[in-house]
């Protein structure tokens, strides 16, 4: 266990397995002006997706160490695999909340459906899990879910092919059977997805509400920090300063995250773990 207690105006610790979840520091910057972001984004590693529970474990609870070592008073696991691999783990071994991205995203998704029927997408890992399932049956447990993975819609993400006929075409093949489940809900269950969301809406047709866990998670950190009296003091919103930290490549990490963040993310540092 790593022990910390951090003061209010710490920064909040944020990590994925890479550029995606700078979508869930983007959430948190608009709910949370006054909050400090150290994120850590795995790039060396990436994907988590297709990697087994206790790798994906091991590489959880390193970042979490570490994050803690840079004194953040909580941690948010950006990363679907890894929340869905690892949340348990990374709360027995720092001594800080944590908060991950399925529990906000199957109450979204309980909260949006009408008729029960929800979909999940996500990486192999994360629908292997059961994580969505077993959140959205705690909450309404008369629900129907049906899950899919879509091993290819990251490295179709990561391609910049967001709208594309072969995507398209994946996204299509991929859905089919939920389209056929008659879901009204789909999460979209892993932190690439969001940028899908006009080509799988277009798949999936009007009746069926995405649902993007980012929002609700920043909703569910404010509460944590809220309820531990851990909210940031008011500050002059153009002076937060945040924290940005790759694993490799880190000007690859500029360039793309900018496009998530703009000026919130001047530079990167990089850290190495063994
Ligand atoms: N961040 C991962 C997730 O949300 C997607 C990318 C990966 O496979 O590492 O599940």
């Amino acid at each position: 266990m790593v022990s910390a207690s951090a003061p209010a105006d710490a920064p909040v610790g944020i990590f994925d397995s890479g550029i995606g979840g700078l979508t869930v520091v983007a959430a948190v910057l608009r709910a949370l002006p006054d909050e400090r972001v150290t994120y850590l984004g795995d790039t060396a590693r990436v994907p988590y997706g297709p990697k087994g529970a206790d790798t994906v474990r091991r590489y959880s609870v390193q970042i979490a160490e570490w994050l803690v070592s840079q004194g953040v008073k909580a941690i948010v696991i950006a990363c679907n695999t890894a929340t869905a691999h690892a949340l348990e783990t990374v709360r027995a071994h720092v001594n800080v909340p944590v908060i991950g991205v399925i529990d906000p995203g199957a109450d979204a998704a309980v909260v949006a459906t009408r008729s029960g029927r929800i979909g999940v997408i996500g990486t192999s890992g994360t629908i292997a899990s059961g994580a969505y399932e077993r959140a959205i049956a705690a909450r309404r447990a008369d629900a129907h879910v049906a899950a899919r993975a879509c091993p290819l819609f990251v490295p179709l993400v990561e391609e910049g092919w967001t709208d594309h006929p072969a995507t398209r075409l994946v996204a299509a093949t991929y859905l089919e059977g939920l389209h056929d489940a008659a879901v009204d809900t789909l999460v979209l269950g892993c932190t690439h997805y969001p940028l899908l969301a006009p080509v799988i809406a277009e798949v999936m047709g009007p009746g069926v509400t995405l649902v993007d866990s980012a929002a609700e998670t920043a909703r569910a950190l404010a509460q944590v920090l809220e309820a531990r009296r851990l909210r940031a003091p008011s500050a002059d919103h153009a002076s937060v300063q945040h924290r940005f930290v790759a694993t490799d490549a880190p000007d690859a990490f500029l360039r793309v995250g900018q496009r998530f963040l703009g000026a919130a993310l001047r530079d990167v540092e990089v850290v190495h773990f063994t």
